[in-house]
């Protein structure tokens, strides 16, 4: 079938959650993916941070068809092997601790709210508040929604669950000013994504880290956008040296099979007790090879050290291109987690760009951002800000 026509069948069969969807793939390898038609495009976006390994990395397509040949789903009333070698190269390479895991990103912000409000009324006399960030995005079920710092994500939703509060992103005083005797977490992205790739200062997310020791609070980082290697560092939190008290995983967990995590220190999971939390599909035998599967490539492929190279090379490129065009107001981010604001709708841009086979993505209204696979090398990079430069030279 072409694009047209799927485009017509997904009109009448799909809830229109997601707006201007015109082309679908049939297959990828590495940073290309081809469409039904056999157009060739370029993927700066990886699915939106999930296709850390490109598409179709052999040892993963590999691992993923060997266990589904063995066992798919077992359910979590089960001892799952594959989940808790996932759990233990997690727990690992981040904090003592222990994992849930569950299917997305929203799902994991989700167990750790529950959690923090747990050892809330369990070890912190009874604190039930929240504290977020504005511009956060943290998903769309509703613990996860209310989190979300956006009203725009909360209009017709209403009402949002109670017991959060929004303290100004990158402003510390915010933050103390919003900090009661009830607050039991303060919850944030080291790098907030979808409102437009931006940094937490590194003052500021010490200072948190530190008003959360001194006041019993919980830290807890939501690295689903930003973790898994995206900034060059297995975790974005080992930017700023600290260690958080749950961070919350999904995206390129799995490598493009859905999977999400909570890893929680001790002090945390030892508050959780059976019946306290569950999910049916979380951590099964084939997610969790998947994902065993895609952070021992991360970790023993030298894929950090690539992302901090390629992302300083994308990062580069992307300062020409600043220099040239007045439109481009800033170029941000860290490793393959760039963002680049322009005077000019992002949607555009990124429109001109798939048109001539490059897929970028965009954050709110004004900032094109740039996703890329974890394996991407300079040509790849080379050829993409070949297209966009050919994108921007016609603007205006
Ligand atoms: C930082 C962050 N948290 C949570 C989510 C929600 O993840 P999911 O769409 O898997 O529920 C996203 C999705 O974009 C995200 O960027």
């Amino acid at each position: 079938m072409k694009n047209e026509e799927l485009t017509k069948l997904d009109q009448k069969y799909i809830v229109p959650t997601y707006a201007g969807k015109t082309v679908a793939f049939s297959h990828g390898k590495g940073c290309k993916l081809w469409d039904v038609e056999g157009k060739e495009y370029l993927d700066f976006l990886s699915g939106i941070a999930v296709d850390g390994l490109g598409h179709s990395h052999p040892k993963l397509v590999k691992a993923i068809q060997k266990q589904a040949a063995n066992l798919i789903h077992t359910s979590n009333l089960y001892l799952i092997a594959n989940q808790i070698e996932l759990a233990k190269i997690l727990v690992e390479n981040s904090f003592p601790g222990k994992c849930f895991f569950c299917n997305s990103g929203a799902e994991a912000n989700e167990a750790a709210i529950k959690f923090a409000r747990k050892y809330g009324h369990t070890k912190a006399q009874n604190k039930d508040e929240i504290i977020t960030m504005t511009g956060s995005f943290h998903g769309r079920t509703y613990g996860a929604l209310t989190a979300t710092g956006q009203e725009k994500f909360h209009k017709g939703f209403e009402p949002m669950l109670p017991g959060f509060k929004y303290a100004q992103f990158n402003d510390i005083e915010s933050v103390k000013g919003s900090i009661t005797s009830k607050t039991c977490a303060i919850m944030l992205e080291a790098i907030q994504g979808e409102s437009g790739v931006n940094p937490a200062k590194e003052e500021f997310l010490r200072e948190i880290h530190s008003l959360c020791n001194e006041k019993d609070i919980l830290l807890i980082l939501d690295e689903v956008q930003c973790g898994m290697g995206r900034t060059g560092k297995l975790f974005g939190y080992e930017h700023y040296g600290i260690v958080p008290d749950m961070v919350t995983l999904a995206k390129s967990l799995g490598g493009g099979v859905p999977i999400g995590a909570v890893i929680a220190n001790e002090n945390v999971s030892s508050c959780i007790s059976p019946g306290n939390h569950a999910a049916t599909f979380g951590g099964n035998p084939l997610a969790a090879k998947a994902a065993v599967v895609t952070l021992k490539i991360i970790l023993e492929e030298g894929l950090l050290e690539n992302a901090t190279a390629m992302g300083n090379y994308l990062k580069d490129k992307l300062h020409d291109l600043k220099n040239k065009y007045a439109f481009i107001r800033e170029v941000r981010g860290k490793g393959l987690m760039l963002g680049v604001e322009v005077n000019y709708s992002s949607k555009e841009i990124l429109k001109e760009c798939m048109d001539k086979g490059l897929l970028v993505g965009t954050a709110g209204e004004n900032v094109v951002r740039f996703l890329p696979p974890l394996i991407i090398q300079k040509q790849d990079i080379d050829k993409g800000i070949k297209i966009l430069e050919g994108v921007l030279a016609n603007l205006k």
